[in-house]
């Protein structure tokens, strides 16, 4: 068992181009982080993973891009401007800041503080509520009348867009609006690389059902969710679904559920899935009038119920890289290799010629190059010995590589070489692009679990 720590997760991203440090060559900026090539292909192939669960292959489902900066009143009536707060801290000793509710989990309150050659106890203030929007002015003038939020959460943006959906579209509840974006949130503590950032992408599902029907399909959706997990390949044994307690769910929830991964950090949470109740409609039909409900063709009206799965790909990504992530000794050397579920996999094939100076190889890897690109992202790679072509596709995730040798000059086979088992069959050139189409079709299991 390889022990994954969120260090060699981090190392392994920088070293080949997932994500990089924001900023750096100023310094940086504490917990921002910029996506590199491979980190960009990873992010996308999530993002399309999880659009084509949840609105491609269903027909209750809808697609949405709402807007990041909504009119102020969105967050009054959301309960954002008052309660979205984390309690915060003080330290007068190190001069750093905590959340009162998480300080076991830092390095304050509890040791001495750890200031070069300075070990006096920490000296916290009283807890504040601290707001975690960021605030930004819409137009030139900067008077209250001005601010606005950079949105802390997707799911406003839904809400207010029922009407439109529901009355313009037609849709009858149960249906969902969907949509992935930006958010943003000032943490306090923000740290263990991607997991908690203030910058995210998430991706967010409301689904507006009649009152009666909300608890089947919390139940529903909290399975459906933890199925698309298992079906990319996450090990069961690194998965759980934890209830949350009625203390410590927020404001607007009737009934909460997360779905945790075993991080290097301890379980955490994934993803979660609520039971908004009618809270978000209501609130929003009261402080805009204009009233947000379903109306029966006999003109019953009801405020819908919304269950709501929500996820950022930052999680998604972190927890996928973990469960990926394997150390090995083959052939006597070391093997970093990263298990991916091959349709997250940033790059689907390498294609190597294995001697570059070969004009008839590079001929022929040219052309199997441009026959499979018209379909998937496939890498050339003609740098170095094939070993060393080989080990760093292992590390970015690539299941197969196609070789072209002497061999294929004469009879025109390739070998392919499978990731996880390493093994290696030889191919007909000419069937390449349909055995990839099949083999990205089969289902996948992490050879660890
Ligand atoms: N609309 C409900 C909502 O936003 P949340 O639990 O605050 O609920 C939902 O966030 C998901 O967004 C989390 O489960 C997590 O995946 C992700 N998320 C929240 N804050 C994050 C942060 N600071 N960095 C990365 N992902 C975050």
């Amino acid at each position: 068992m390889t022990d994954v720590t969120m260090d060699k997760i981090v190392s392994l991203c920088r070293r080949r181009g997932f994500v990089f440090p924001s900023s750096e060559i100023y310094g940086g900026l504490g917990s921002t982080f910029d996506y590199g090539h491979y980190g960009v292909l990873m992010k996308n192939n999530i993002r399309s993973l999880w659009f084509r669960s949840m609105v491609q292959e269903r027909d209750d489902m809808v697609a949405l891009d709402s807007a990041v900066i909504l009119n102020p009143s969105v967050w009054e009536a959301s309960g954002h401007v008052a309660g979205f707060t984390d309690p915060l801290v003080d330290c007068r000793t190190c001069k750093l800041r905590f959340r009162a509710d998480k300080l076991e989990d830092s390095q304050c309150g509890r040791r001495p503080s750890n200031r070069p050659g300075e070990f006096r106890e920490c000296d916290l203030t009283e807890a504040r509520q601290f707001n975690l929007m960021f605030e930004t002015q819409v137009g030139a003038l900067e008077d209250a009348s001005s601010t606005a939020y950079l949105r802390p959460e997707t799911a406003q943006g839904i809400f207010i867009n029922f009407k439109n959906v529901a009355q313009l579209a037609r849709r009858k509840p149960p249906f969902g609006i969907a949509q992935t974006g930006k958010s943003f949130r000032n943490e306090i503590t923000p740290g263990n690389f991607l997991f908690r950032v203030r910058e995210f992408e998430q991706m967010e599902m409301e689904y507006f059902v009649p009152p009666a029907d909300a608890q089947r399909w919390y139940e529903y959706w909290i399975e459906q969710r933890l199925n698309w997990y298992l079906d990319l390949g996450v090990r069961r044994s690194m998965l759980r679904v934890r209830e949350h307690s009625a203390e410590e769910r927020s404001h607007y929830s009737s009934g909460t559920s997360d779905i945790e991964y075993d991080f290097p950090i301890g379980w955490q949470e994934l993803e979660g899935v609520a039971n908004r109740g009618d809270f978000d409609l209501t609130q929003h039909s009261q402080h805009s009038g204009t009233k947000l409900e379903w109306v029966e063709q006999d003109g019953t009206r009801y405020t819908p119920h919304v269950i709501e799965p929500a996820v950022s790909i930052e999680r998604i990504f972190v927890a996928m890289l973990c469960d990926a992530y394997h150390e090995e000794v083959v052939a006597e050397r070391d093997r970093t290799v990263l298990r991916l579920h091959p349709a997250v996999a940033p790059v689907k094939a390498a294609i190597l010629p294995l001697i570059p100076r070969n004009d008839e190889m590079v001929a022929r890897s040219r052309k199997l190059l441009d026959e499979l690109r018209e379909r998937w992202l496939v890498e050339y790679d003609d740098g170095g010995q094939i070993g060393r072509r080989y080990r760093r596709q292992d590390e970015i995730g690539t299941p197969w590589a196609f070789t072209i040798d002497e061999q294929t000059l004469e009879d025109e086979t390739v070998t392919v070489r499978d990731r996880d088992s390493l093994a290696q069959e030889r191919l007909p050139l000419s069937g390449v692009a349909a055995w990839l189409a099949d083999a990205l079709r089969r289902p996948w299991q992490s050879p660890a679990a």
